[in-house]
């Protein structure tokens, strides 16, 4: 008996290492983690020419001439909690999901010409969150922790602070719809969420998603800012966005309403402000659509003025997990808006975010943040396809996470599964997990849990986290910006998050930096 013990922890022993004890050594040490045969890289990988051809086609198209109009449009991308080591692992899964080795693929906006860096601390946080950093990437300016639209002159919380308008601060969506463009946005969360509030919000609270959640001295009557779906309603330029699609019904629906598909609304004012949206736009004489499900955005005309789609209660389901022919896809929403939007001749600015990737870390469940970030992916894909070629196409995340991708497996190893390599303890451990979480599990009289036989490969299994959490934190490093398109050329370089508004305003020649716009010519 012990034989076979000592036999089987030495099929899963640790790699020899090097030398210095570093580094695996021999190459018959890379193994395939879950013992199943990894797919092969091609044999053409095996020649230097291979690399030196693939090299010298990436350098001439580095080498085109630069782009030097003004973009008409700007599409912005959204990866909420899309760390660097999320794009990573989830190009992986999607080689590995076309039958390929997988780490060679690229995801749609990798193949954008021009890469960023940007800095994510916020004016009182050392690691952010999407209220504050939504504030740097569409207002231009740091604020403090949990406040969005407000300068770091306004403390979390204080409400007072946050109706002053020298406080506020504008997004370049306002900017666009100063200059005459369009704007909108697309969200797979609740559309008053931190992130997309940033788009059209200023609150000293980033959960004051409906009045429910105000404290009676911060309330409106008594001078502060409404509740954040009031302004998305009711205020500039929420109430000129011409397309709003997400989630997050039950933020403008009283609690005596039950919506379509049966959850109760969460206000408590009583108002109705869906029915409010319609009015505004027929007082307007504008036309419009309300729509709810999927069948209802592909039935609504794309000539509509304006479009507000809550397709859910709450967030939107994670796509692996919803039923396809009722909610759509965000390329789906991406297309409708970049339809209407580009009816502008003048342009516009769309924000598009794939927010569920930063939930499904928050749960130590990077299972659906890969297969979300794919999602957005494909939204990328989408509408680089159907944008004109005067948009500037930008992605980036508001914040990494703290999920690692780690150990020494042979190429193609199944980035969900097992690594090819073994702890100490002889047991076996998963390419990627965290460092802190729910996912934490106790060590027993035998050390720490034997995960080979866990179903790791399931939506919902919770990965082994060190520090036991409640939530997952965020993570501090900074975060990629890929850009494609008129003025990408300056997004290159480590900069300030909040430096990302300035610079789409000088491609597009929006906001303050408009003086120095080139060469836009109003059509
Ligand atoms: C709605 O909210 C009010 C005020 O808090 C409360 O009195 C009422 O019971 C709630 N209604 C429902 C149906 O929950
Ligand atoms: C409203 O729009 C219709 C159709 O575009 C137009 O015929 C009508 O004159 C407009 N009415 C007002 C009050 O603007
Ligand atoms: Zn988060």
């Amino acid at each position: 008996m012990k034989l076979l013990v000592l036999l089987l922890a030495a099929a899963a022993a640790a790699a020899p290492r090097d030398a210095d004890g570093y580094h695996p050594s021999g190459a018959a040490q890379l193994r395939s983690g879950d013992g199943a045969s990894a797919p092969e890289p091609g044999p053409a990988e095996r020649r230097a020419d291979y690399w030196h051809a693939e090299a010298q086609a990436a350098l001439a198209a580095r080498l085109e001439p630069v782009d030097r109009r003004a973009a008409r449009s700007v599409i912005m991308f959204l990866g909420d909690g899309l760390s660097v080591p999320t794009l990573a692992a989830a190009r992986a899964l999607q080689g590995q999901l076309q039958g390929r080795p997988g780490e060679e693929a690229r995801l749609a906006f990798e193949t954008f010409p021009v890469t960023g860096l940007a800095k994510t601390y916020c004016v009182d946080a050392q690691i952010p969150d999407s209220a504050c950093t939504a504030t740097a990437y569409l207002c231009g300016s740091k604020g403090n922790l949990g406040t969005v639209g407000v300068s770091g002159g306004v403390p979390r919380g204080a409400c007072a602070a946050a109706a002053d308008p020298a406080l506020q601060v504008q997004s370049l969506a306002a900017w666009a719809l100063d200059a005459g463009r369009s704007a909108g946005l697309v969200t797979t969360t609740r559309v008053t969420h931190a992130s997309p509030a940033g788009v059209y919000a200023h609150s000293a609270e980033r959960d004051w998603e409906s009045d429910a959640d105000i404290p009676a001295e911060c309330r409106r009557e008594r001078g502060a800012q409404a509740d954040i779906a009031h302004q998305l309603v009711h205020s500039f330029p929420g109430n000129r966005l011409k397309v709003i699609l997400g989630g997050g019904r039950r933020e403008f629906l009283p609690n005596s309403t039950v919506d379509e598909e049966g959850a109760r609304g969460r206000r408590l004012d009583g108002r109705d402000l869906v029915g409010e949206w319609r009015a505004d736009k027929r007082a307007r004489n504008a036309s419009h659509s309300y729509v709810w499900d999927r069948a209802g955005l592909l039935a609504a005309p794309a000539d509509d003025d304006y479009l507000l789609g809550l397709f859910e209660s709450s967030h939107m389901q994670y796509h692996a997990e919803a039923d396809a022919a009722r909610e759509p896809s965000l390329a789906e929403l991406t297309e409708a808006a970049i339809a209407r939007l580009s009816r502008n001749p003048r342009g516009y600015f769309l924000f598009v975010e794939g927010g569920r990737i930063d939930h499904a870390h928050h749960d130590n469940l990077p299972r659906l943040a890969l297969l979300e970030t794919l999602q957005l992916s494909e939204a990328v894909a989408r509408a680089a396809r159907l944008a004109a070629p005067d948009t500037l196409l930008l992605l980036t995340a508001d914040h990494a996470h703290v999920m690692t991708y780690n150990g020494y497996s042979r190429r193609g190893n199944p980035v969900l599964g097992l690594s090819g390599d073994a702890g100490r303890d002889g047991k076996p451990y998963l390419t990627l997990s965290y460092t802190n979480g729910p996912g934490y599990r106790p060590h027993g009289a035998d050390g720490r849990p034997d995960v080979s036989t866990d179903d790791y490969l399931s939506p919902w299994y919770q990965r082994s986290a060190m520090v036991p959490l409640a939530s997952e934190t965020h993570g501090g490093e900074d975060v990629a910006v890929f850009a494609r398109g008129p003025g990408q050329h300056v997004f290159t370089g480590l900069y300030e998050q909040s430096q990302l508004p300035h610079l789409m305003g000088y491609a597009a020649c929006l906001g303050p930096g408009r003086h120095a716009c080139h060469d836009y010519h109003e059509p």
